[in-house]
């Protein structure tokens, strides 16, 4: 089809004219601030490779929260660093974990904001892999069982339903863990509790800053066995469509701007609410950047976070959800 008195600039000359055809906007709404908690009290510890975020303990935690709910962002995703890390990860289901008394906490002092939990063993094993360990009895290799995993991820999600978490979000990847998931909270009366399931995450180099902010590099070996080849996006579709029947809620791509296209994939043929985690290594060299003045940190934020919406993310979980809330307020 050929438009041959179209001219594109026509409604470009000024802002009023491009804001009327504006196809994407991104709202504070859209937005989920992660935090990282631990124990202690009046902590705010800078993280190195994250400047502007911190590990709070659950005091100055209730401050953070407060102030996030307060620019209208309506969630927080959490991290917990427990007192102490073991081969099963107990602290990950105990009552008295890290995140459930965070849990806790927000829900006693701040009434506005929901609380999402990330799901997984990671921050609470010893040796740092997201799931239960066991040596391979043939070859002596390292190997985490499946379904013994699911066991302990069901527990934790479980314990943070308890403590009054409104979403939990499994982002470990094992096989069969949202429907694991979902059959423990509906036996347990908590039938209302949606799973945000981390879909198509893949084994990427851009969680380096998150594993010093959360302590949970792996000891040895990497996460490429249970997280998503680079290359892969029929693959993506196959883990979606199975955590959807497994009874996921929400379904996320992580990280989201290298994988701009599966967020489009996904939303395209399941129709779901999608998130994408602009995750710690996107927010990092962006940071980075623009302490050396290379770059206009707030345009490229803005337009970061907007190429996400667009590409069809309902929901953004961002290091940058403050500040663009702030900016979005003013603008
Ligand atoms: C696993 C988890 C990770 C992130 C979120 N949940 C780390 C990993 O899978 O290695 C990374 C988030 C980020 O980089 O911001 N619990």
């Amino acid at each position: 089809m050929r438009f041959p008195k179209y001219r594109p600039r026509r409604l470009r000359s000024n802002e009023l004219l491009r804001s009327l055809i504006r196809e994407t906007h991104l709202s504070v709404k859209d937005l989920i601030m992660p935090l990282f908690v631990r124990p202690g009290s009046g902590i705010k510890n800078e993280i190195s490779s994250m400047p502007g975020n911190y590990q709070f303990s659950t005091d100055t935690l209730v401050e953070e929260v407060r102030e996030i709910a307060n620019l209208g962002i309506p969630g927080v995703i959490l991290f917990g660093i427990p007192e102490k890390k073991d081969e099963l990860g107990t602290e990950a289901y105990a009552d008295d974990g890290i995140i459930q008394k965070a849990i806790k906490t927000i829900k006693e002092n701040v009434s506005n904001i929901l609380v999402i939990t990330d799901v997984c063993m990671c921050e609470y094993t010893d040796h740092g892999h997201c799931g239960y360990v066991k040596k391979d009895e043939k070859t002596g290799d390292h190997i985490i069982d499946n379904d013994e995993t699911l066991k302990l991820l069901s527990k934790e999600a479980l314990s943070h339903a308890k403590a009054g978490a409104d979403i939990v979000a499994p982002s470990d990847m094992m096989d069969g863990r949202v429907g694991a998931i979902r059959k423990i909270l509906d036996e347990n009366g908590y039938e209302n509790t949606p799973i945000m399931s981390y879909a198509a995450k893949y084994a990427s180099a851009f969680y380096g800053p998150f594993r010093d902010a959360a302590e949970s590099p792996p000891s040895f070996g990497d996460r490429k066995s249970y997280q998503m080849d680079a290359s892969n996006s029929n693959e993506a579709l196959r883990e979606v469509s199975l955590d959807i029947e497994e009874g996921a809620d929400i379904v996320m791509v992580k990280p989201a701007l290298p994988y701009l296209d599966i967020i489009r994939l996904i939303k395209d043929k399941f129709g779901y609410p999608v998130a994408a985690y602009s995750v710690s290594g996107e927010f990092s060299m962006v940071k980075a950047a623009h302490e050396k003045g290379w770059l206009d940190e707030k345009a490229i934020i803005m337009e970061s976070l907007t190429g996400i919406k667009r590409a069809g993310a309902d929901i953004i979980l961002t290091y940058w959800a403050k500040d663009a809330a702030r900016w979005l307020s003013s603008s």
